[in-house]
């Protein structure tokens, strides 16, 4: 009889695919830009199309993108028990994020059938097709889809910064934007999502696993500032209405206000545009992003309140307007507290150590978390480095944290 004990993952497999999907969409700075439906994109997905078939998983696409490998079950009918994360990246990005659910998924997967035989329950692995919103504003997308909470409509609706529609990029990639719907599923009871931390906890602690408890909800918004266009060297100080001078003091006040918040509430302004865009020419507008994350939805919005009026007021005071649009707003989720005590009695029963924690990141589980019973488990990320090249978590934390998943899906399907 197998016991958990006898599951464990490839390292030199793990190893050798997170070398190669960490060098599909490199850019001439070194960080990934793989983004939703681009040339990186369908590189990477064939690439993990082709482990899933050598893992003997029946394989198959969906209509928006994701890719799925499934370890049939004997008992269950239909149902399924789904791991996996996102194969899209933030602009510059690490070859960790999203990456790593899908090859630990894969590599578990595969572990399981070769030591454990068919499981009673079902089980997948997806490479969801986008998570970080980067190339849209339409984060989520992937699980969005399997969820049945995007449409056709949305991907005629949805444009990237050259104004190309979803629906154009999926017919280029040979996908039929009026298939949308039928990706959604109806079968899936559980998602767990392997993931680096993308912070400094588990790092700092040298704690081996975290076990997520939740995760912090967030809003993106896009913050214009208008002024008056004038000429740099023939208008005083005081006869200007600069926006960028507006916008500027409107970040520090954003920066001022969270820090005043305190822990854990955190706001970042990652965009900037400036036009006309001329060395010599007062700004007329600018317009910048917003990120504002905390783990109370409460707490959140009274600091966007706060942040609003703060807004209105430095506008006022230099002469400027300002407007502001929600894009994306995802409330805080919470991991089930069942499959915590899983992963938990896991990490214990394989000598490993765990602690919970709070996740600052936005993922796929955070949705999922609001449909089906969800958790995530965390491996290091060292340096708390994320969403940059320097991304790093070493092989040994990958592997161990992929033989946890394999563990838990164990014990959940077998
Ligand atoms: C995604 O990684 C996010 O937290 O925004
Ligand atoms: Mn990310
Ligand atoms: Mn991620």
């Amino acid at each position: 009889m197998t016991t958990i004990n006898d599951i464990a993952v490839s390292s030199t497999e793990m190893g050798d695919r997170i070398e190669r999907l960490g060098v599909v969409g490199r850019g001439p700075g070194g960080g990934l830009v793989r983004f939703l439906y681009d040339d990186a994109w369908r590189a990477a997905t064939d690439l993990v199309e082709g482990w899933m078939r050598h893992a003997g998983l029946q394989v198959r696409r969906d209509a928006v993108g994701n890719v799925f490998g499934r370890l049939p079950g004997t008992t269950d009918g239909e149902r399924t028990i789904l791991t996996g994360s996102h194969i899209d990246t933030v602009r510059s990005g690490g070859k960790y994020d999203g990456a790593l659910g899908i090859i630990g998924g894969i590599a578990a997967l595969a572990a399981l059938k070769e030591r454990a035989g068919r499981p009673r329950r079902s089980l997948e692995v997806v490479a969801i097709c986008e998570e970080e919103g980067s190339r849209v504003a339409g984060n989520l997308f992937g699980s969005r889809g399997m969820l049945g909470l995007t449409s056709t409509a949305e991907t005629a609706q949805l444009t990237d910064a050259d104004g190309i529609a979803v629906a154009d990029m999926m017919t280029r990639v040979g996908l039929d934007p009026a298939r949308v719907p039928t990706a959604a599923r109806r079968d899936v009871d559980h998602f767990v999502e392997l993931h680096v931390e993308q912070g400094p906890v588990l790092d700092d602690t040298g704690v081996q696993i975290g076990v997520v408890t939740g995760i912090a909800g967030l809003r993106h918004q896009l913050l214009t500032v208008c002024g008056r266009p004038d000429h740099a060297g023939a208008t005083p100080m005081d006869r200007r209405r600069d926006a960028l001078q507006g916008a500027a003091a409107m970040a520090l006040m954003i920066d001022d206000v969270t820090r005043c918040s305190g822990s854990p509430a955190v706001a970042t302004i990652g965009q900037l545009q400036v036009l006309p865009g001329s060395v010599n020419t007062v700004a007329e507008r600018a317009t910048f992003s917003l990120d504002l994350r905390h783990p109370s939805d409460p707490v959140r919005h009274r600091l966007l309140t706060e942040i609003a009026g703060h807004c209105r007021i430095i506008a006022d005071r230099h002469g400027l307007a300002v407007e502001i649009t929600d894009r994306w707003e995802e409330p805080a989720a919470q991991m089930d507290t069942g499959l915590q005590q899983l992963l938990a009695d896991t990490a214990d029963d394989s000598g490993v150590s765990w602690s919970s924690l709070p996740s600052g990141a936005a993922h796929d589980s955070q949705l999922w978390a609001r449909h089906v019973p969800t958790s995530m488990i965390f491996v290091p990320s060292v340096g708390g480095r994320s969403h940059c090249e320097a991304e790093y978590t070493p092989l040994e934390d990958c592997v161990r944290g992929a033989t946890m998943l394999a563990r838990v899906l164990y014990r959940m399907a077998y």
